[in-house]
């Protein structure tokens, strides 16, 4: 293992790393970085000029992942995967996704050329967030073989399909189907800040992330009339931001209500948008997420039951439509154990946790063995600016992600499996 201060320096070029990255924005004024937004392509730039002379052999697929391959010992040996996403929320932090990809770097470097009995391809995701087609995974799908004509035809709220958002930053949708992992893939593994407080209340620096809630994504537009707001009575409107705004009450409460649920309404356009307007149309998102996917979809069936009761009432029309049904997937046994023992070699205690948020390695393990190992987030504060992570993590992190490499090249078990991808 190498010596402490060598790993507090890679610790602190990480984050470093981190923050540099988080410069690469659409916004001037905070971090947010959508699906091959111009700023992509800066922060593809940058990754690239870090891995490339450690020997990796960098591409961007045709869905936009920034992908570079560290050769192993032998030409025929198996591949591991590491990786996170590149895409960021509005005003994000600079570590959700990003963290997971320099972690990944860490690791390479402190190789120092040293190669292993399987290779490693690092990953860094286009797109996990949802933010610009409201699809969330639309990187780590193209690995996995889930990109269908339905999805490349989603448009942003400029009009740009997927498709054509691909095309115009040189990209060939068409070849998508060369994204799909190779049959030598074994594993998936990925780093990533908690971006919750457990690991903070344990006092601990590291979790293994032991399964990740299932998650629906709808969306949902109630429809009205537009009339005139000084001149309507109060009973003779059909005002649609009026009835979404008592279904997102409805939807608060409900899930107030059934343990280990979390449900919310992030986002909400109302036409035609105007003072003194009685809104005709109210656009809005829901998310839903709960470790057990029946309970999860019973409450999706309540809440539109109740959106359907409310138009009804309110003489108003109600259209939604599904964006993503993402059933809870638990991570590889195999790998969970390894990734203990890992964390043991690092003398922090070893804490198995549910991830309530979504991450590509949900969307890898229906391919691939897949693991995650989480960083403790000071604050349990995520998807804002205010997310942070401790140099002192860090350092356990990449300790952690080197025993966990050393354990994998020596583990024969490891090393006979056959890919399912
Ligand atoms: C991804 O960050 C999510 O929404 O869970
Ligand atoms: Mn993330
Ligand atoms: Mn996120």
């Amino acid at each position: 293992m190498q010596s402490l201060a060598k790993q507090t320096n890679r610790a602190q070029q990480a984050i470093a790393r981190c923050l540099e990255i988080a410069r690469f924005s659409e916004d001037a004024n905070g971090t947010c970085r959508t699906f091959l937004s111009a700023p992509m392509r800066d922060c593809h730039r940058e990754v690239t000029r870090w891995l490339e002379p450690l020997g990796v052999d960098m591409r961007v697929d045709a869905a936009g992942n920034l992908r570079g391959l560290y050769p192993a010992e032998h030409p025929a040996a198996p591949r591991v995967i590491i990786g996170s996403h590149l895409d960021t929320v509005p005003n994000a932090g600079a570590y959700d996704g990003v963290l997971g990809v320099v972690i990944a770097l860490s690791l390479l470097e402190a190789l120092e050329g040293r190669k292993l009995p399987f290779a490693i391809e690092v990953v860094g995701f286009s797109e996990e967030e949802g933010v610009r087609f409201g699809v969330p995974f639309i990187g780590s799908r193209a690995l996995v073989g889930r990109i269908d004509d339905a999805l490349l035809r989603q448009e942003d709220a400029n009009g740009i399909s997927v498709r054509r958002a691909i095309e115009d930053f040189g990209l060939n949708p068409q070849e998508i189907p060369l994204a799909r992992l190779d049959s030598d893939a074994v594993a998936y593994l990925e780093f990533h800040i908690e971006q919750g407080p457990v690991l903070e209340q344990l006092g601990q620096p590291l979790g293994v992330v032991e399964a990740i809630a299932g998650q629906s994504r709808l969306e949902f537009t109630f429809l009205g009339r537009a009339n005139h707001a000084g001149t309507a009575p109060m009973h003779l409107r059909h005002d649609a931001f009026a009835g979404a705004a008592e279904w997102i009450s409805a939807v608060e409460r409900t899930a107030q209500t059934i343990a280990g649920s979390v449900a919310t309404v992030g986002k909400i356009h109302v036409k035609p948008g105007a003072t003194n307007v009685i809104p005709s149309e109210a656009h809005l998102t829901l998310d839903v997420r709960h470790d057990e996917d029946d309970i999860r979809l019973a409450l999706v069936s309540s809440l539109i039951r109740r959106a359907e009761e409310i138009s009804a009432r309110r003489g108003l029309a109600l259209r939604h439509r599904p964006l993503l049904d993402q059933k809870a997937v638990p991570m590889n046994d195999f790998l969970v154990r390894e990734i203990e023992h890992a964390i043991k070699k690092t003398d922090c205690p070893v804490h198995r946790i549910v991830s309530g948020a979504g991450h590509d390695a949900m969307i890898m393990a229906g391919k691939i063995p897949a693991a995650m190992i989480f960083l403790r987030n000071p604050g349990g504060i995520s998807h804002d600016p205010a997310e942070s992570v401790a140099v002192e993590d860090v350092e356990k992190a990449i300790e952690c992600g080197l025993h966990l490499l050393e354990r994998l090249a020596a583990s024969s078990e490891f090393l006979k499996r056959k890919s399912l991808a």
